[in-house]
């Protein structure tokens, strides 16, 4: 398994909040052990190819930043980790779904992830595609697991298809498939709708949905909730703002993958704001889910530190 621990020491020490209370590297660091241990536990153990393929993308590494976000939501209304163990993989594992089917030569068409050849390049594109449907079947078995009352379950459920499903993740990577190549550069501001849409629904509604599933399985109320979901929608549309900059400037080693927007003629921020305002834009965006969260007594520092991580990471 590639070594988080190195890649987030890498980090520059003054985009990682150290504080008093709280030291974000260092939680990073415990929270991606847990979940990889997690992982591990959760996933096929037999040898068939599809169970390989799984195997092979979802340890090939990752931030895990949404399995640490549904922890978070979780331990925030105190609900104890062993009960949603499966529920904190589902997430993981929806996710690389979503960036093995990302990856193909229909989509992105990218030949690395995470530091290794993509699934198809490995396996093949019907065991990619296979071993995509496979995880992305899983996760909804993972979260039923949950060792919690069976109304939050079907709670839980309910709102994870949402986000995830055809008005959801599925949407925004539609049309960002869709524009590519074809929008039309004269038209700004319907270009500038249409990004908002792309944003919004291919990357922050897992997000979102991930805050929302430790909460939701955990009992939170509603208007806790509502807080979780500004928080989340904002935060979420200021990483892909930061993953458009990064497919230009990062360290493409770092990065674990190689930048295939300018290839595809993807609509990005960069495209359409260039890189100040873009990074002008996600900040705000990261002040914004700062006030959405500014009532919660419990970790709130956390909350803010992971906001601020989310604009300011190197991979
Ligand atoms: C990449 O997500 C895909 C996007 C939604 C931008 P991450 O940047 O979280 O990828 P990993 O999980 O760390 O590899
Ligand atoms: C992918 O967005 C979003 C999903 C996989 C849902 P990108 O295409 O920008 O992600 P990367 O840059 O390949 O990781
Ligand atoms: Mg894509
Ligand atoms: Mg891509
Ligand atoms: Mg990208």
């Amino acid at each position: 398994m590639v070594d988080l621990k190195k890649k987030i020491l890498k980090e520059r020490p003054r985009q990682m909040k150290k504080t008093k209370e709280f030291d974000l590297k260092k939680y990073l660091i415990k929270k991606g052990k847990i979940v990889n241990k997690l992982l591990v536990k959760y996933l096929p153990k037999d040898k068939s190819v599809i169970s390989c393929a799984m195997r092979y993308s979802v340890l090939a590494g990752g931030k895990r930043l949404r399995p640490i976000f549904v922890m978070l939501g979780a331990e925030s209304f105190g609900l104890d980790l062993k009960k949603i163990e499966p529920a904190v993989c589902a997430v993981e594992f929806l996710h690389t779904y979503s960036l093995i089917h990302d990856d193909l030569p229909a989509m992105d068409n990218d030949d690395i992830r995470r530091g290794k050849p993509t699934s198809h390049k490995k396996f093949g594109e019907s065991v990619a595609i296979l071993a995509g449907d496979a995880l992305l079947t899983e996760t909804f078995n993972l979260i039923a697991k949950a060792d919690v009352p069976a109304d939050r379950i079907v709670k839980a459920i309910t709102m994870f298809a949402k986000y995830s499903g055809y008005n959801g993740m599925i949407a925004g990577q539609a049309k960002d498939t869709i524009e590519a190549g074809k929008w039309n550069k004269k038209n700004i501001s319907l270009c500038k709708k249409k990004l908002e849409y792309i944003h919004i629904h291919k990357t922050s509604d897992l997000i979102k949905a991930s805050l929302l599933l430790g909460a939701i399985l955990a009992g939170a109320k509603d208007n806790d909730l509502e807080a979780l979901e500004k928080y989340g929608h904002n935060i979420g549309v200021a990483f892909q703002i930061a993953d458009d900059i990064l497919d230009v400037y990062a360290d493409k080693k770092l990065l674990g993958k190689k930048g295939s927007d300018a290839d595809n003629d993807k609509i990005t921020y960069l495209r359409l704001y260039g890189k100040e305002q873009s990074e002008n834009k996600a900040k705000n965006l990261i002040i914004e889910a700062k006030k959405s969260i500014s009532k919660f007594k419990i970790n709130k520092v956390i909350y803010e530190s992971l906001a601020d991580y989310m604009i300011n990471r190197n991979f």
